[in-house]
């Protein structure tokens, strides 16, 4: 079973916590790097120590989530080896495994209900990479980044 690290900011602690007890649920071991409370504080920190987890290793995959989402997921994809996807739908959270081999997923809790953060979180992590074709196109990504 995979190995999940969740973050989030202060908009977001519920839903992080509902995705963390779903996810306990069905046999995911899970590494909180919190936010754990809702005062106020800044998601770039925790979209980064949640995507360090990753990038070295510690975790599979990586989920983020703030008000919008938008913040967390640029914050996490400044990490190298980062393809953080923000979806609010099973169509992208499906399509970003399946070709982009998206290895962390935001969500925005200001945005969707928590039911269908779930739906998405379930689609995401059940979802392989096709590689192939796709595969030459996500090695190009790598070496953006290699190349900065
Ligand atoms: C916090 O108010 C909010 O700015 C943050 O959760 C997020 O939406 C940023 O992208």
């Amino acid at each position: 079973m995979e190995k999940i690290v969740l973050g989030c900011d202060h908009a977001a602690l519920s839903l992080k916590n509902t995705v963390i007890e779903h996810l306990k649920k069905q046999g995911y071991e899970t590494i909180d790097v919190g936010t754990y409370t809702e005062d106020s504080c800044d998601y770039p920190d925790f979209g980064y120590a949640a995507a360090k987890k990753v990038a070295d290793g510690s975790a599979d995959k990586g989920i983020v989530i703030c008000g919008t989402g938008i913040g967390i997921s640029i914050s996490a994809n400044k990490v190298k080896g980062i393809r953080c996807a923000l979806c609010g739908d099973l169509y992208s959270a499906e399509m970003t495994r399946l070709h982009n081999d998206a290895n962390m997923l935001a969500m925005g809790a200001r945005v969707i209900a928590p039911e269908l953060a779930l739906q998405i979180v379930d689609k995401f992590l059940s979802t392989p990479f096709e590689g192939g074709r796709h595969l030459k196109r996500v090695n190009k990504i790598s070496e953006i980044e290699n190349n900065q």
